[in-house]
């Protein structure tokens, strides 16, 4: 039945009502309620009205001043202060998303970054891409006027790239014509003869320095057992009064003899009266006792597996002025890697003699890839190699030492010896230092020796090893995560796969 919708008598809602049932009411159509529109638009100028026109204005900046501790507590997520943008764009700052960008001298001649020499030690387990990232940093440099001067490629891996820039590297090995001298005079010993006095005691005090650093270095890595062969005060001065004999600077000649390897040890295994007086010996028979180690030593370098490649005048002409030079020493690789070492400690100590003289503006990048090969040979060939890398603070070089690991430097000596703290010296004097990926075996000695913190320790052993090319860069005290991008075209030049991938 309908209820009826009016009238005088009740209607079906009413009836209920009086038995107490109200009947549920139809809700009462709601007012239509439009949302305030919150975007209007608005033209260039702001709304045609009082008060409704815009006005470019800065905004306000508010001021705060603390000390660089307490700045990271109120601002915890602001990266590391980026580095400014010079030098070799290399790839990604993981950190803060931009471009990062490595600019050893730069960065030693700006004040806030806190590094103060521009030599870079670059670790990581093989594979990891050490020698990609160094590659891809010298050509990207060379943009900047920087020459590059590889000291020694162990896996002539550096071979394609200077063919790349039109260079045709030095292959040093048996049966090739290349010689290096390691006793060569550099251009220090040029026009010696219109010297004048002072000059030439300059020139001869740095000429004998080096050549003496050197023997001590090569002598020095020659083994008795288990011991190296010391080199003490006597062996220097009996190295000192020979070569000064043999070159002729003690008798006052105006145009030196260069020496060799080959000639010093002759000047020793038949000593003139002069040499044993002035080393003061007894006699031939107390000079030959006391000298006998040294000159075995020295012997060992003349007849040993390395005869030949360095124990003669310099054949090779090397054009300074190219963009690169490079000396493949991959043949040398059968011979083990103490006598690659040993090659490496000759070029070392040649490539100073080279760089004596710089021209004002010639900077260069000196690679040493495989350092850990010449690290191992004592600690004399790490005085040595430290010599070298002292002097680029003098003549702005940069020198890039690639090695696996930090404790490499530590295997030259036990623990605690005076060896092992010669080593950490020699980390302290690279203030940069590219840490690739590391087994996490190796983590506490990233900690021991670097003093880095578990958060970089665990981006090492971990993020690092998830992908090639990536580092922790260590610049001074503060750290950037990075990963070197390659182009196209350096995925060839770097690739040193192909061995491997030729065995599969
Ligand atoms: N950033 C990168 N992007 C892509 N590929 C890379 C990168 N870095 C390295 N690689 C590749 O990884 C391989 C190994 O790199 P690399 O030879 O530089 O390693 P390494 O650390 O020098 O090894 P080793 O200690 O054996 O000399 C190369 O074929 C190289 O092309
Ligand atoms: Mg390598």
């Amino acid at each position: 039945m309908r209820p009826r919708a009016s009238g005088g008598s009740r209607d079906v809602a009413r009836l209920l009502a009086d038995f107490g049932h109200d009947l549920p009411r139809h809700p009462a159509p709601q007012a239509r309620h439009r949302e305030p529109n919150l975007h209007h638009h608005a033209p260039m100028r702001g709304q045609l009205r009082r008060g409704g026109g815009w006005s470019a204005a800065s905004a306000q900046v508010s001021t705060w001043r603390m000390t660089s501790d307490q700045a990271p507590v109120l601002w915890p997520l602001i990266a590391t202060p980026g580095l400014p943008p010079t030098g070799a764009q290399l790839g990604i700052d993981q950190l803060s998303g931009g471009s990062f960008y490595a600019d050893p001298l730069g960065w030693v001649l700006a004040d806030e970054v806190p590094v103060t020499n521009p030599n870079v030690f670059s670790f990581g387990k093989p594979g990891r891409g050490k020698s990609a990232t160094t590659k891809a940093f010298i050509l990207r440099m060379l943009d900047f006027g920087y020459r590059v001067l590889i000291l020694g490629d162990p896996k002539d891996e550096y071979e394609n790239l200077c063919r790349a820039l039109g260079v045709e590297p030095f292959a040093i090995g048996h049966g090739l014509p290349a010689r290096i001298n390691p006793l060569d005079f550099g251009p220090l010993g040029h026009g010696w003869a219109d010297l004048d006095p002072a000059e030439a005691q300059r020139r001869s005090a740095v000429v004998f320095g080096r050549w003496l650093t050197l023997i001590r270095g090569l002598v020095g890595s020659q083994r008795i057992g288990d011991q190296r062969v010391p080199f003490g005060p006597t062996d220097e001065t009996v190295i000192k009064t020979a070569l000064g004999h043999l070159t002729g600077y003690t008798t006052g000649a105006t145009r030196l003899v260069e020496p060799t390897i080959p000639a010093l040890w002759r000047q020793l295994d038949e000593p003139a009266a002069e040499l044993i007086g002035e080393c003061r010996y007894r006699d031939r028979r107390d000079f030959y006792d006391s000298t006998r180690l040294l000159r075995d030593a020295l012997g060992q370098l003349v007849s040993g597996a390395l005869a030949g490649l360095f124990d003669g005048p310099t054949t090779i002409n090397v054009d300074w002025h190219a963009p690169i030079q490079s000396l493949s020493l991959s043949r040398l690789e059968p011979l083990g890697d103490e006598a690659v070492g040993i090659a490496l400690t000759c070029l070392n100590s040649w490539g100073r003699a080279m760089r004596e003289m710089a021209e004002l503006g010639d900077v260069r990048i000196v690679v040493r890839d495989e350092a850990w090969k010449q690290l191992r040979l004592g600690p004399e060939a790490v005085k040595s190699f430290d010599a070298d890398l002292r002097l680029s603070r003098r003549d702005g070089d940069i020198q890039w030492a690639i090695a696996h690991k930090p404790s490499d430097l530590l295997s030259v000596g036990d623990q605690g010896s005076q060896a092992v703290s010669i080593a950490k010296d020699l980390l302290h004097l690279a203030d940069i230092k590219v840490l690739h990926g590391q087994d996490p075996g190796v983590a506490a000695e990233l900690e021991t020796l670097l003093g880095l913190g578990p958060i970089a320790q665990g981006l090492i052993t971990g993020w690092a090893m998830q992908g090639r090319g990536r580092a922790l860069w260590c610049v001074g005290e503060q750290t950037y995560k990075v990963q070197t991008v390659l182009h196209p075209l350096e995925h060839h030049l770097t690739y040193t796969n192909t061995a491997l991938e030729k065995a599969r």
